[in-house]
Order: structure tokens, then C-alpha cells, then sequence
């Protein structure tokens, strides 16, 4: 099939280069004449497991191509897919401006009848508004079919979530465009759903919303656990065994961040206050997970009483680990914070340190190791469970601190590794802490 992509961003991208590993011949376009040319020349502009391998085959091979200009892109392509962003506005609902360009962009350039398939994150009704922008500026002899197909990959597994996907949701207005995406789709494997237009645009929302809720539910839970001495670890096995629970997004932490689910509870809100809805459940995740980014902060303040002129280690900047987003990471709240408590940020992460410094300016001292984050600190605060910090000497990294106190936001320190430790204080989130003198 011919395919056209509308901007590379995280979900263009990665439909882009596994549509045509799949044997679709595709064409990525975006505005960005920088990013089109890096990525004709096969880099990527992000951190993606996997993503430079299939870029480099599928631009070797033939059957992926860059380009800014939609004449070019749009030509001759039955299946136009729309992954452009769609931010925040200051509101809380989801900016739609870039759909609407992309749009009147593809009414002027498409010279053939075609199926554009919305991708991009959308409220329900998004479809309509869309296909009422394209009648009105398409020419008279071509038409369009419409379809809501909203993506699930998650950032830092984009390819293989991609590839093996759970499910794929095909929201159409008729079966001809229904059957051709699932033909488009067909040589992955990937069992699908079919629904109306309306339906697939809501799936997207509220999965996201129920997988933020379900962090924040556990993130109460071992805030409660504290309190009361339960272990929130075991816990979250002993609920996840129940198969109408399920074991995945039950990890505690430090909140969840990312370009997607802050986002998206947030304009899943405003939806529904737009139908006079109060949608309280969504407003109290959204609470939770505001007060759950400053948790160490919390923490250490009761530890020291007072962080002014502490100089603390901030391990892991991004999100989470596997990418270099810091699109809402809980490190910009958690520096923020420590630098109005007086106190001073040593910062260290295995790809993010570039991103970081555009977010973070100068008001964080960059380390270029650890050990050198380390050095000296009155406390390592862990904020992204990259497996190198998982893995690190412990032992060796706490006797460079000036007091061996480590604050771990993602509970990854494995417990007998810190035991080994001939002194240390050790503070997870939901379960007893390890204290060493
Ligand atoms: C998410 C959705 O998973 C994906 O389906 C959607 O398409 C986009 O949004 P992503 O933002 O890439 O994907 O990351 P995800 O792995 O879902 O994690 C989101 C945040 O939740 C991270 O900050 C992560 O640390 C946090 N999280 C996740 C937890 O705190 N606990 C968990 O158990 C799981």
C-alpha cells in the first residue's frame, strides 16, 4: 500500500518505519526541514530502542522516504495517517491547531480519493470537525474517508509496542475504509477492534486515564502503607494476582510524567466539563500526582529539617528510563524545589543531560558520572530507574557521600545490595527502610 505519514514526532516516526518494514511503501512528512533531512540520512531525532535499525533497512531497501513537501508526500497515497501533536492549551483541553493545518494541507495537495486516519491523540469529536475542514477545501471530484486509529506505544518501547502491539482500534464510517486499514495492518498479527469513529477516539482517553489512575491508586496505597508498616511491593503482587486487577501499573514511584498521561487526563477532564460534567475521580489522580512529585523533597525535608546549603544528587533526569523526554518529568518539580529549599542539585542521567540542560538551565550543577553526582552529597535523591544506577557499586558509590543517605523515588536499589553497605540510610517509597549505622 502507499502511505503517507503526517509528522514525526514519537508516533509518526514509529508507524512510519514499521509500516514499511511491514512491505508498505510509506513517506514521513513534517515541517521541520532540519529533522527531514537528518532523517532521510537515516538518524533519528530521538532515543528509540531499535528505531535507527529499521530506519537505516527501510530507507536502504526503498520504501521509506522523508519529506517536507506534501505535494510530494501526498501523491498517489491511498491511506494518509495524521500524527501530528496535539499539546496542552492553557485551558487543560488539547490544542488542535497543527490537525487543522495538516488538514487544509492535505485538502490542497491530495490528488486522489484516500482514507486519512487520525492517530494523533484527539477528543471525541475530533473526526467531524476534521473531515467538515477538508470538505470545505478539497476539490470537488476527490473525497475522503475518515478513521480514528489511536496508538498505544508507550516512549522508550515504540517499535516493539508498535509491532506487537495488545490491540489495534480502527474507528471508521464505513466498511471499505474499516477493511483496508485492517488489510494495512494485517501482517502484523495484532488482534483488532473495530468501532464507530466516536469510540476509538474515546478508547484512547480512557485508557490513558485508567492507566494514571491505577499509578496514582498505588501511589496512595504506599503512602498509606507507610503509615500503617504494610510493604506497597507485596502489596501490588497480592493485587495484580487478581486477573481483573492485573499486576501492570502498580508500581509506586514518584508520579507519572511523559508527554501523554498528564496531558491527557487533563483534557479528558475538560471534556467532560464541557458536557457539565464533573469528572472528580480524574481531578483526584491529577491531585495525587502533583503531590507525589515532591515526595522526596517531603521525605528529606523530615530528614534534615532543613535542606538549605545541602547538596543533594539528583540520579536520572528523563521521565523514565529509556528515553531522553523530559516533557513533565518529576526532576523539573523535584530541582525546583530543592533550589527554593536553599539547597544544591547535582544532576546525572545516561542520555538525557542534553534535553536537561535546555529544561533545567544553570540552576542544576551537571555531573558527568555517579560518582562525580555523588561526591560529597548529603543525600542522593533516585528519580528515573535507569538499570545502570540499579546497577551500580553501592557499596563504593555511598562512601564518596559526605552522609550515606539514598532517597529512592522508583524503589529499583535492590535491598541486599544496599545491605552490603557499611553505613547507610535507605528510604523507598511504600515499604520499611534500611537504616545501617
Ligand atoms: C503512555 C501509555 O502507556 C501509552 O499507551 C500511550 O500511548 C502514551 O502514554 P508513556 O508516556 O511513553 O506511555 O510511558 P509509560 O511507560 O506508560 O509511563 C508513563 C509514566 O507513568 C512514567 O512517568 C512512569 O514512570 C509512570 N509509571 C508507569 C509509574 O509510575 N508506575 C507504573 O506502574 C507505570
Amino acid at each position: 500500500m502507499k502511505i503517507a505519514v503526517l509528522g514525526t514526532g514519537y508516533v509518526g516516526l514509529s508507524t512510519g518505519v514499521c509500516l514499511s518494514d511491514s512491505g508498505h511503501e510509506v513517506v514521513c512528512m513534517d515541517v521541520d526541514e532540519e529533522k527531514i533531512e537528518q532523517l532521510s540520512k537515516g538518524i533519528p531525532p530521538i532515543y528509540e530502542p531499535g528505531l535507527k535499525e529499521l530506519l537505516k533497512r527501510n530507507i536502504g531497501n526503498g520504501r521509506l522516504k522523508f519529506t517536507t513537501s506534501h505535494k510530494e508526500g501526498l501523491h498517489n497515497k491511498e491511506v494518509i495517517i495524521i500524527a501530528v501533536g496535539t499539546p496542552q492549551s492553557n485551558n487543560g483541553s488539547a490544542d488542535l491547531s497543527f490537525l487543522e493545518q495538516a488538514a487544509k494541507d492535505i485538502a490542497e495537495n491530495l490528488n486522489q480519493n484516500a482514507i486519512i486516519t487520525i492517530k494523533s491523540t484527539v477528543p471525541v469529536g475530533t473526526n467531524d470537525v476534521i473531515k467538515n475542514i477538508l470538505k470545505e477545501n478539497l476539490p470537488h471530484d476527490i473525497s475522503v474517508d475518515m478513521a480514528a486509529n489511536p496508538e498505544f506505544l508507550r516512549q522508550g518501547s515504540a517499535i516493539s509496542d508498535t509491532l506487537k502491539a495488545d490491540r489495534i482500534v480502527i474507528g471508521t464510517e464505513n466498511k471499505q475504509a474499516a477493511s483496508k486499514l485492517e488489510k494495512m495492518y494485517s501482517i502484523l498479527h495484532i488482534p483488532i477492534l473495530h468501532t464507530s469513529i466516536r469510540s476509538a477516539e474515546m478508547i484512547k482517553y480512557a485508557s490513558n486515564a485508567f492507566l494514571a489512575m491505577k499509578i496514582s491508586f498505588i501511589n496512595e496505597i504506599a503512602n498509606l502503607c507507610e503509615a500503617t508498616g504494610a510493604n506497597v511491593e507485596d502489596v501490588s503482587i497480592g493485587m495484580g494476582l487478581d486477573k481483573r486487577i492485573g499486576e501492570a501499573f502498580l508500581k509506586p514511584g514518584i508520579g507519572y510524567g511523559g508527554s501523554c498521561f498528564p496531558k491527557d487526563v487533563k483534557a479528558l477532564y475538560h471534556t467532560a466539563s464541557e458536557h457539565d460534567m464533573n469528572f472528580g475521580l480524574l481531578e483526584e489522580t491529577m491531585t495525587i500526582n502533583n503531590q507525589q512529585r515532591e515526595l522526596l523533597v517531603w521525605k528529606a525535608l523530615s530528614r534534615f529539617g532543613d535542606l538549605n546549603g545541602k547538596k543533594i544528587a539528583m540520579l536520572g533526569l528523563s521521565f523514565k528510563p529509556e528515553t531522553d523526554d523530559l516533557r513533565e518529568a518529576p526532576s523539573i518539580v523535584i530541582s525546583n524545589e530543592l533550589i527554593n529549599q536553599g539547597a544544591r542539585v547535582s544532576a546525572y542521567d545516561p542520555v538525557a543531560m542534553n534535553n536537561a540542560k535546555k529544561v533545567l538551565n544553570t540552576q542544576v550543577e551537571y555531573a558527568k558520572s555517579p560518582e562525580e553526582a555523588v561526591l560529597d552529597a548529603d543525600a542522593v535523591f533516585i528519580v528515573t530507574e535507569w538499570k545502570s544506577f540499579v546497577e551500580s557499586n553501592w557499596k563504593q558509590l555511598v562512601k564518596e557521600m559526605k552522609s550515606p543517605i539514598i532517597f529512592d523515588g522508583r524503589n529499583c536499589l535492590k535491598e541486599e545490595e544496599i545491605i552490603k553497605c557499611e553505613q547507610v540510610e535507605y528510604y523507598p517509597i511504600g515499604k520499611p527502610k534500611i537504616i545501617k549505622a
